[in-house]
């Protein structure tokens, strides 16, 4: 049995796998509990007398325990194995893909985002710190509609406290203010986001709706510059030589006043008011209106949606219908 047993410690010693194959059959060949050589050995040793059985019994222990040395040794072979099977499992290049639905941006995100696009390239820069909630002073009186003007019944507002008045703001002229009184001119801004109005909900008109906001201070704009900059701007959008028209008109804070219309569908849709900024607008934000001129416009985002898209009610913007939304996906 001596002989045996060194043979075996040799073939242990020399045992090299190559693969997981070949460490699972020497595992097998020593260790397994039914034809494992080791199991086979301690029966032998039953039937050998006490005096050896002592010796020989720790013989064997020992070459179970080389055995089992030489398994942990040869570990890395299952480890790469293991990860080789994970690989296998979720990375399987040739099963063709699981089809991924797109989403898509709302239209008034793309027409937000193109006016950004537009403006940007002719050297405006975007103001992106916009209240939603106002006091009286920014969304009236610093834009010389003071208590008690007639032109504050234009604006259908709603109050979120009285006595100090602070309000949802109903226009973004109101950034006009925030901006011009932090910044020395010259500047060119764009301010866009959402307005409210407690007005009567139409197919025309909603109660919360969306408009951009741009104004140029410098020495010596002219109202030329306004209109140059409003054609740029409707023909970028539309992409077609559009009728636009410019009719006189009136607010507070810009002296003279215009409302911009455009031709379409036969007849003339309103997009947006503009104006030379009133002296008092420059003076009440402590900008020297001797010295300083500016123009401003502000441009309703869901009318001109509604002219690009040929929509034809401007109240499904905030219905959140999955079938209205999802025509946008081609332009995403
Ligand atoms: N704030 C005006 C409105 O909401 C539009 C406007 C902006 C007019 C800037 C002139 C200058 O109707």
């Amino acid at each position: 049995m001596n002989n045996e047993i060194d043979k075996i410690k040799e073939e242990i010693k020399v045992f090299n796998p190559k693969t997981l194959y070949d460490l699972k059959k020497f595992k097998n060949k020593f260790l397994s509990k039914k034809k494992g050589i080791i199991k086979f050995l301690f029966c032998k040793l039953k039937k050998i007398d006490i005096n050896k059985k002592k010796i020989l019994g720790k013989e064997i222990n020992y070459l179970k325990k080389e055995v089992k040395k030489k398994i942990l040794e040869n570990n890395n072979l299952l480890i790469e194995n293991k990860l080789e099977n994970k690989q296998n499992l979720n990375f399987d290049f040739t099963e063709p893909g699981e089809k991924l639905e797109n989403g898509s941006l709302h239209p008034i995100s793309i027409i937000i985002d193109r006016i950004i696009d537009i403006l940007e390239n002719i050297g405006f820069n975007t103001y992106e710190n916009s209240n939603e909630i106002e006091d009286d002073w920014h969304n009236f009186t610093a834009l010389n509609i003071p208590i008690n003007h007639p032109s504050r019944e234009m604006h259908d507002t709603f109050f979120l406290r009285k006595n100090p008045d602070i309000l949802l703001r109903t226009h973004t002229s109101s950034m006009q203010i925030r901006y011009m009184k932090n910044n020395k001119p010259p500047f060119k801004i764009l301010s866009i986001g959402k307005v409210y109005r407690n007005e009567t909900i139409s197919h025309n008109s909603n109660y919360i709706f969306h408009q951009a906001e741009g104004f140029y201070i410098n020495k010596q704009v002219s109202f030329l510059d306004l209109k140059e900059v409003i054609f740029f701007i409707i023909n970028s959008l539309l992409k077609r030589n559009i009728k636009i028209r410019f009719r006189s008109s009136y607010f507070p804070f810009t002296e003279p006043s215009a409302e911009v219309d455009i031709y379409h569908n036969n007849k003339w849709i309103e997009i947006m008011g503009c104006g030379m900024i009133d002296p008092i607008v420059l003076k009440n934000v402590g900008i020297n209106e001797n010295k300083y001129s500016g123009y401003a416009f502000g441009l309703g985002i869901e009318r001109l949606a509604s002219i690009i898209y040929n929509i034809k009610d401007i109240r499904i913007y905030l219905d959140n219908d999955i079938r209205f939304l999802e025509q946008f996906k081609s332009e995403f």
